[in-house]
């Protein structure tokens, strides 16, 4: 019997991880433009950490988490996202004390959630994402969304929307949650178990329930907006003037509640509008979580972030028929003619890898037309053609595919000849 690839997880072959290849290039240029390192943190954590971060009335918490007892008898669990190790790592490493603040962060690497698959929806799928450590400014807030929306761009993306909303701080939500239970307490033996649980626990998350989105209290629901202290409002109108500067446009929806428990203030989302580009739109998530480090036991530290799938990204390209400009030119492949040439090409094959040069050669006692064939697959700039008759006069054939010139090299000068003719 054979074994399959568990559900919602892929292989990503040749011909298709030059895509992601390219893509995590561009994200970690942006990211050195705009001054963030990267960090490597474990794929798995304690499971408290989590529980502490994510929070335990959120579908990841309580659904969606691969957590297993190692043989220690410890709880782990694989990260179902980067934030939470981040900070775990911020404050277990002391960055908070290095002298270059605010820390400015960025990841790249496989999360675990058990979602239903479905497009655009996996159970390992690959999160670039960034955090800013240390610092209340709004302009940080503005950089990190741009930082973002350069990702997007630098890969040609168009279509898309940037929607943004504030939660305000702890004494806004407090008051607009009050407001929020006295709305729907009357009328929530209407609503799904997942709404009444969240009823006192977590009300804003109502607001983000796809089965009773269409109740008629929704759309009356009071909004954050109108709940911002003075602080929080100056703050969020801050944030959006210097997105208008940067010239980003974007939409404010106080409906944007986000599905993490450790948000405040600016909450956002990036969208693709492309035409056919499925049921799940949200390329990319993100907002501020002041309080956080504090909560995993670091010193009081802002902090905001975001995070975006490669797999989305890529259904993005896809919709907006977007084609990544991959190189997948080989420079020389050797075609031997009998036998000494043969264990000549293995050695200036070897010659020319080591001199920086990508090199091919038959391995598989192929006919000259066949070798000549392979070449052509690998759409090889020069082709080296060595016979014994070539070989017992020291010199070899190279082809210049582009132009179809052929030229008559002394081997000892082959080297550097397909050195220069490169550049
Ligand atoms: P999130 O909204 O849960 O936020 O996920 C961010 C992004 O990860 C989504 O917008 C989507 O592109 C991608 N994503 C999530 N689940 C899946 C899935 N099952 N399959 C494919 N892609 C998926 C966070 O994870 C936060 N840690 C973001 C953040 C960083 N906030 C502050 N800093």
């Amino acid at each position: 019997m054979s074994i399959n690839i568990p559900r919602g997880t892929q292989d990503i072959l040749p011909g298709e991880v030059e895509k992601w290849q390219y893509i995590e290039n561009t994200a970690r240029d942006v990211c050195r433009r705009f001054n963030y390192k990267e960090i490597r943190t474990p794929i798995f954590e304690h499971t408290d950490l989590f529980l502490r971060s994510v929070g335990d009335t959120t579908d990841i918490v309580q659904k969606e988490m691969y957590t297993f007892t190692d043989r220690g008898d410890r709880s782990l669990t694989l990260r179902p996202e980067g934030t939470a190790a981040v900070v775990r790592s911020f404050v277990e490493q002391k960055l908070f004390g290095l002298p270059a603040q605010p820390t400015k962060l960025y990841y790249i690497g496989p999360m675990f959630r058990y979602e239903r698959p479905q497009a655009g929806r996996f159970r390992q799928f690959v999160q670039f994402g960034v955090e800013a450590l240390g610092s209340k400014d709004p302009a940080i807030d503005a950089e990190v969304i741009a930082l973002a929306m350069e990702v997007y761009q630098a890969l040609g993306l168009k279509k898309l929307k940037l929607v943004i909303n504030s939660l305000g701080d702890k004494d806004s939500r407090t008051a607009h949650r009050e407001a929020l239970i006295k709305h729907f307490s009357p009328k929530i033996e209407e609503f799904c178990g997942d709404c009444k649980s969240r009823l006192d626990k977590n009300p804003m998350r109502i607001l983000d329930c796809k089965k009773d989105r269409d109740h008629e209290l929704m759309k009356t629901a009071p909004s954050i907006l109108s709940y911002l202290n003075d602080e929080s409002r100056t703050y969020f109108e801050k944030v959006q003037s210097y997105l208008s500067d940067f010239g980003i446009e974007f939409e404010v929806d106080p409906g944007l509640v986000r599905g993490l428990d450790y948000y405040n203030h600016t909450a956002f989302e990036i969208m693709s509008n492309a035409e056919g580009f499925g049921a799940i739109t949200t390329l990319c998530g993100g907002g501020r979580y002041n309080g956080l480090v504090e909560d995993i036991g670091g010193p009081d530290t802002p902090g905001i972030g975001f995070a975006l799938s490669i797999e989305r990204l890529l259904a993005a390209l896809a919709a907006e028929g977007i084609k990544l400009p991959l190189e997948e030119k080989i420079d020389c492949y050797l075609v031997a003619l009998g036998e000494n040439a043969g264990d000549k090409c293995v050695s200036l094959l070897q010659q020319l890898r080591k001199a920086g040069v990508s090199g091919e050669k038959d391995y598989l006692d192929r006919k000259v037309k066949a070798q000549f064939k392979s070449a052509d697959r690998l759409s090889a700039r020069f082709v080296g053609v060595l016979g014994d008759d070539e070989l017992e006069r020291n010199v070899i054939n190279v082809k210049d595919m582009t132009t179809g010139e052929q030229e008559e090299v002394i081997i000892t000068d082959f080297i550097s000849y397909i050195k220069e003719n490169l550049s």
